[in-house]
């Protein structure tokens, strides 16, 4: 709770501080990279660049400051969650919080100028470490559960088992810890994030990948589809990389799992949604039922530009065999061909929410790109699925609309 003073300044002033969030951010990041190149390394320079990423920090600050003094009902335990697990899975410290908070108040105080009094600074300092207290906390408590202790790093060294090619844009690559440890399980649906070096000056960057694999399976899986670049923008950088410079023998370092989403929610019918890339977390989901829970009624709901470019579709076949009750829907805009040994209903075109067969008490879990999840979840809701037994995953900073 903030003080009763400080709460009233916060309210007075929460609009100029939203008004010039853009302009804040932008310095945020400049003073915080010129005075600690290091965090180059570990904040994504594309999202940066394309600003996806740029206004989420001081925009949660923002949010945050609206919960407090009560001008926001926006659920806010699934937002912190969310940045809490994303935290973790790139290992941000406590000490780090010192840093971004000096580096945010100076910039608010740059771009807000004589009207940030002494009292205007505390009450935003004081909602700014209510918020980084209640993060700490929560990354200790992820970091305690994956067995990482105070001050050690996540990472840990994974060699790369085997590659393979799923789709033209899509390769695989099973993963086993360099250090001969164990292979930690994992709920389906988790993360991890990857760290590489990109050689040539570039330095780190790090991502998250599904992991679209089995649970128990001895080892990990992660599945990564290559973003070209499209209009002059760059190809992606990590996304290239792992494609062109990670062969079978390399190491990669990985985090622990991590994510708040889970794509196998609930014991009864269970309906994924995928489009693209976004089949990875569902693809785990139907592996770990296949070993654990055969007889789970569950659907698959999947759009992709054509059959061929379907990820991880070569899978179906066994899968269906395992899973009695798995009933497959795919929707190719180009073209409808199978493959051999998998039943399906096919569909032409982009999905229709309205067309999804829902049962009534079923969970659900989505993923794929934002268009497609608004549009999913918006038809969900209509539909009558409550709201909380819809759960989503984003290949990208933030929820959905509505949501965050
Ligand atoms: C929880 C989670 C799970 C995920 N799971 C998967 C998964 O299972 N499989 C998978 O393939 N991906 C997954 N992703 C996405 C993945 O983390 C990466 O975002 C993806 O691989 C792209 O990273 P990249 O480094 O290749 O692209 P980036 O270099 O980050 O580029 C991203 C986009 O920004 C554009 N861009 C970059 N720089 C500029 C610039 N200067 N100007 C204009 N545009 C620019 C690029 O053209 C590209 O379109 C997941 C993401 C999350 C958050
Ligand atoms: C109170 C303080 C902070 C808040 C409110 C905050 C908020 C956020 C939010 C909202 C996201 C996006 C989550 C998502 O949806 O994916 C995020 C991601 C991230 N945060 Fe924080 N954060 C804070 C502190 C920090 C600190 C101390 C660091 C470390 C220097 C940090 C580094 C990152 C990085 C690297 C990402 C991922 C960005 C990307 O890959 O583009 N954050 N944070």
């Amino acid at each position: 709770m903030l003080t009763e003073s400080s709460a009233a300044v916060v309210k007075a002033t929460l609009p100029a501080v939203q008004a010039h969030g853009e302009a804040i951010t932008g310095r945020f990041y400049q003073r915080m990279f010129e005075a600690h190149p290091e965090l180059l390394d570990i904040f994504n320079r594309g999202n940066q660049a394309t600003g996806a990423q740029r206004s989420a920090l001081a925009a949660a600050v923002v949010a945050y400051a609206e919960h407090l003094v009560g001008v926001s009902n926006l659920p806010w335990g699934p937002v912190m969650d969310r940045i809490a697990h994303k935290h973790a899975s790139l290992g941000i410290t406590p000490a780090q919080y010192t840093i971004v908070g000096r580096h945010l108040m100076a910039a608010v105080g740059e771009v807000l100028g004589d009207a940030v009094t002494p009292e205007v600074a505390a009450a935003w300092d004081e909602t700014y470490w209510l918020l980084a207290c209640e993060l700490v906390a929560r990354e200790a408590r992820l970091y305690h559960t994956a067995g990482i202790g105070e001050g050690e790093p996540v990472w840990r060294p994974w060699r790369v088992e085997r590659r393979t090619r799923e789709t033209a844009d899509v390769v695989s690559f099973t993963l086993v810890p360099a250090d001969g440890g164990p292979v930690p399980d994992f709920v389906p649906g988790r993360y991890v994030s990857v760290a590489v070096d990109l050689g040539e000056g570039r330095g780190q960057q790090i991502r998250q990948y599904s992991l679209s694999g089995r649970p128990g399976a001895g080892h990990w899986q992660i599945t990564v589809k290559r973003v070209r670049g499209i209009d002059g923008a760059p190809d992606g950088m990590v996304s290239t990389f792992l494609h062109e410079q990670v062969a079978v023998g390399d190491t990669l370092r990985l985090s622990p799992p991590f994510g708040e989403v889970a794509s196998a929610p609930g014991a009864g019918p269970l309906l994924l949604v995928s489009a693209g890339i976004g089949v990875t977390p569902a693809m785990a989901a139907l592996e770990h039922l296949a070993a654990t829970a055969p007889h789970r009624p569950v659907t698959l709901v999947h759009a992709d530009r054509a059959g061929g470019t379907h990820a991880l579709r070569n899978q179906l076949p066994r899968l269906a065999a395992a899973l009695p009750e798995l009933r497959l829907h795919l929707w190719y805009e180009e073209d409808g061909d199978l493959i051999d040994g998998l039943s399906a209903e096919v569909s032409a075109g982009r999905v229709d929410p309205e067309l999804i067969p829902l049962t009534p008490d079923a969970h659900v879990h989505f993923c794929g790109p934002l268009p497609f999840m608004n549009q999913v979840r918006g038809g969900l809701l209509r539909r009558g699925v409550p709201a909380g037994r819809i759960a989503y995953e984003v290949f990208g900073p933030g929820m959905l609309r509505g949501d965050a």
